[in-house]
């Protein structure tokens, strides 16, 4: 139970479709708190993630319906101020509803938000660019209450161009009297994806996908329909996964204006890219070629989600690859779990220096977070021999299902 079965060494190939983006469908679902009335949101994945987040929406007082892949929300009525711990505390994407419930009724009573294990992941960021805001917080151990009479505008420097703190900024000053500037915004995809939503409401938002936003306040958001846009970390995963596993795959609908970083990494160590308006393939017929030194960066830099699946195909290409993390401070825990399989790596700080072997070992390990969880999955697709991977709840989180869109592709994977 919880776990997942695959018996590794096959090639990938076919063809799989690359569901909706789970970071853009999770604070546009908390926007449509803003919105009195019904929000239409498609090509909404079915993870764990978004089933929490809808949780949490509703004990607010919203009604949300399922059909397919389209999720309606009804917000009309919002009749609670407060969140219970428990699902706060287990997604950290919680903290969206943050601003969401600020412009909306002015006030929230909530538990710090809570997520993967990798890295203290503190809301400093939000709760400052909030304050300026005109938001009061008031802070206790566990729990925090944010309360303001009218959002006020603002010009604001972001210290660090977070996403969350941005997207939070963003759900506040739609709403808020006056034009918000901020600077140093994150420049995500994902960010996009929420002012599309925002904007298709009738906000009034210039500047996305650059570092500097401006948010003209509106007196009022409408009934809004919106698509989320292709997961670009799931067909990030997938392509890692080829270019461990080798073969020749298609992923329908993959964003491939969204995975540049990873496109050009993928051609330096072997792999044949090739991209049409129907999504991206990739071809890879021989062995892998190391990476001197590859690191995380915000977008559109190799992104932090896709560190520990690239440490998964490192472990098989030839020569030392270097990896450095410089998002989380503690995004290395698949380490433990990779050297179970036969994998040679050190860790100095946040470099990972990895020798890669000609193959590595099934065996049974145990996820421990999501992109940590989709990093095992490839190394066990590559692998000789059966992995079992505990905790497939982690991986769920992300991925609507890993295992159906790997068999897509030609591997020997299934639930257990
Ligand atoms: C989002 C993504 C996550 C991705 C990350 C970086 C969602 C649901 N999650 O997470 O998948 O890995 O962006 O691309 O969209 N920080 C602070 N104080 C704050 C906020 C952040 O110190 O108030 C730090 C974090 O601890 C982390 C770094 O800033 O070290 C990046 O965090 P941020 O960009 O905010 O990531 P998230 O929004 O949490």
């Amino acid at each position: 139970m919880d776990s997942i079965y695959i018996y590794g060494g096959n090639f990938l190939r076919g063809e799989t479709k690359i569901q909706g983006s789970k970071n853009a469908a999770l604070p546009i679902m908390a926007a449509s708190l803003l919105i009195k009335g019904t929000c239409v949101i498609k090509n909404c994945p079915r993870i764990a993630d978004v089933y929490l987040m809808q949780n949490l929406l509703q004990e607010l007082g919203c009604s949300v319906t399922w059909y397919r892949n389209t999720v309606t929300i009804d917000a009309t009525n919002v009749i609670d101020n407060a969140m219970s711990g428990e699902s706060v505390r287990r997604m950290r994407s919680s903290v969206m509803l943050l601003g969401a419930m600020l412009g909306r009724i002015g006030e929230v009573f909530m538990a710090y938000p809570g997520g993967c294990v990798i890295g203290k992941r503190p809301i400093d960021l939000h709760l400052t660019a909030l304050k300026k805001m005109g938001v009061e917080v008031i802070e206790q151990e566990h729990f925090f209450t944010a309360k303001v009479r009218k959002l006020k505008a603002m010009d604001y420097t972001l210290p660090f161009p977070s996403v969350g703190a941005t997207e939070n900024i963003l759900l506040a000053a739609v709403l808020a009297e006056g034009t918000t500037t901020v600077r140093n915004a994150a420049k995500e995809p994902e960010i996009e994806a929420l002012c599309g939503f925002l904007k298709a409401a009738g906000a009034d938002i210039e500047g996305e996908g650059t570092s500097t936003l401006s948010i003209k306040g509106v007196g009022e958001l409408r009934e809004a329909k919106y698509t989320v846009p292709s997961d670009r970390i799931v067909a990030g995963t997938y392509l890692i996964a080829a270019l461990s596993s080798g073969g020749s795959i298609f992923l329908e609908k993959a964003p491939a204006e969204h995975l540049g970083a990873l496109i050009k990494v993928a051609g330096q160590m072997g792999g044949n890219i090739t991209v049409n308006e129907d999504g991206v393939g990739i071809d890879v017929i021989r062995r892998l070629k190391a990476i001197p030194c590859l690191r995380t960066e915000v977008y559109d830099g190799f992104p932090t989600d896709l560190q520990s699946p690239m440490m998964a195909a490192m472990a098989v290409a030839q020569g030392e690859s270097v990896l450095e993390e410089t998002i989380f401070e503690n995004r290395f825990r698949i380490v433990d779990e990779l050297r179970k399989m036969g994998a040679d790596i050190r860790i100095e700080k946040n470099k990972a220096y990895v020798t890669g072997k000609e193959r590595l070992v099934g065996a049974s390990v145990e996820a421990e977070e999501l992109r940590g969880g989709a990093a095992l999955v490839i190394a066990g697709l590559g692998a000789s021999g059966k992995t079992i991977i505990k905790n497939r709840h982690f991986i769920e989180r992300g991925y609507e299902d890993i295992c159906r869109d790997f068999r897509n592709l030609g591997a020997d994977i299934n639930i257990g």
